[in-house]
């Protein structure tokens, strides 16, 4: 019988570098290839531009390739227990860095039934981190970038998405990255960068930043010149806050717009008459919409729609509104049995309790599976892990970006008036000309 040899790889942009580690493991043996799921990517990366299958069926076609089988975790052990393997076959990459602990665990897992890592020299000139940035230059199609919601959502156990209200907010959202410990029991332990999935629209901070107030007064037209200028600049998916949706008669063309777009969901809340926003303290108390006028404008916009990526979303505010926990699990049920792809429960509460008791009647009620968003603006002390364990599968951080920029300007611009010049506001708030010239 042959040697069985095992190589794991994400294989999203194949190089010449796979190429060279599949050639080498091929002289030694059957070679199986484990490549990575989108889940497993997503646990410590950007996920991939291919999806599994995709990514999957090119690795069989590749010469010297015997099988392919997905590898779900980031860690080789649970298939190298399955497959138990006579030869791991790995680039020199990996020796120091991130990876140096699950190189160890590798030749200790193989080591116990008289397995080895070879490792071919690593490629140089050529790294899918370089290719990486090179299509990001490129960017996206709108296919592409409106599919990239689901595939996110069947990836990641939350979903973080973070406002945009301009296109330089969008490079922040679309570049921001740290590094963070897997564990974070375990401070020293490995690291995973830490990015934002997607990108939302807020009417609010979109309003704010024209200088106008969030109920409706900028319209579509404008909002839309708003997202184009992300897409413009960004290649994450987008989330557009489509307020109440208009008349149903105008929503169906704004999905048709949307999903033109490469926009990749909706959300539209149940209000009625002059919108407010939901977090106003005072004035009067926004009314809700009429169960059955919003599901007809949810069934038909879902009836506009043409792919079958494009999500509607539909925003319940009865927790906003004082009507309650009831009311609010009743029009979320009638909402996904009208064609809803999930909903937004939303909440002015100082705590999560309130979101945490809905979420989980939602479950266990209405559906196990159907996505739900938060906004935690007002209980922003909740972590997306104890989120993401009770259910919850989108949460928005919906204004952070534009609240920090307005108090650092206006600082900004009382220091100049006060010192009658710009040296002491310059050092104090600004970044350097240079940097700035050299930003984008
Ligand atoms: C927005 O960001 O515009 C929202 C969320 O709709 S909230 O401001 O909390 O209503
Ligand atoms: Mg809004």
């Amino acid at each position: 019988m042959n040697k069985r040899v095992y190589v794991a790889m994400s294989a999203d942009i194949i190089h010449p570098g796979h190429l060279n580690i599949i050639k080498e493991a091929s002289k030694l043996g059957d070679v199986t290839v484990g490549v990575l799921t989108d889940a497993a990517i997503a646990s410590y990366k950007r996920l991939p531009y291919m999806d599994y299958e995709q990514r999957a069926a090119v690795v069989r076609a590749i010469k010297g390739v015997t099988e392919v089988i997905p590898q779900e975790q980031l860690d080789y052990i649970p298939n190298l227990l399955k497959l138990k393997p006579d030869y791991v076959v790995h680039g020199t990459d990996w020796r120091e860095g991130v990876q140096a602990k699950t190189r160890q665990r590798v030749i200790d897992t193989l080591a116990t039934w008289g397995g080895k890592l070879v490792e071919p020299e690593y490629t140089e000139g050529i790294s899918s981190t370089q290719l990486n940035k090179a299509i990001r230059e490129v960017g996206t199609t709108p296919d592409i970038r409106r599919r990239r919601l689901r595939r996110l959502l069947n990836a990641k156990p939350i979903v973080r998405v973070m406002e945009a209200h301009s296109g330089l907010s969008g490079l922040i959202v679309e570049n921001t990255s740290v590094m963070v410990p897997k564990d974070p029991a375990d401070p020293n332990g490995a690291k995973v960068k830490h990015e934002f999935d997607a990108m939302w629209l807020s009417s609010l901070t979109d309003s704010t930043l024209k200088g106008k107030p969030d109920n409706e007064s900028v319209d579509i037209t404008s909002r839309l010149r708003t997202v184009n200028d992300i897409l413009e600049v960004t290649t994450k998916p987008i989330i557009y806050d489509g307020d109440s949706g208009g008349l149903s008669e105008h929503f169906v063309f704004l999905v048709r717009s949307l999903e033109r777009l490469g926009v990749s969901a909706v959300i539209i809340e149940d209000k009625v008459g002059l919108k407010q926003n939901s977090l106003f303290e005072t004035g009067n108390v926004q009314k809700q919409a009429l169960i059955e006028d919003q599901c007809h404008k949810i069934k038909v916009g879902k009836q506009a729609q043409i792919t079958d990526d494009f999500m509607i979303i539909a925003r319940c505010e009865s927790l906003i509104t004082g009507a309650g926990e009831d009311d609010a699990i009743n029009r979320c049920r009638a909402y996904i049995e009208a064609g809803a792809d999930g909903i937004m429960i939303h909440s002015k509460a100082k705590t999560p309790d309130e979101i945490i008791s809905f979420v989980k009647r939602f479950r266990a009620e209405v559906s196990a599976d159907k996505p739900i968003v938060v906004v935690p603006s007002t209980y922003a002390q909740v972590t997306e892990s104890e989120l993401a364990a009770i259910g919850v599968n989108i949460v928005i951080y919906a204004n952070q970006l534009l609240r920090a920029a307005y108090p650092e300007m206006k600082r900004c611009a009382e220091r100049i008036l006060a010192c009658e010049r710009a040296q002491e506001a310059s050092a104090e708030f600004c970044m350097p000309i240079k940097d700035i010239i050299s930003l984008i």
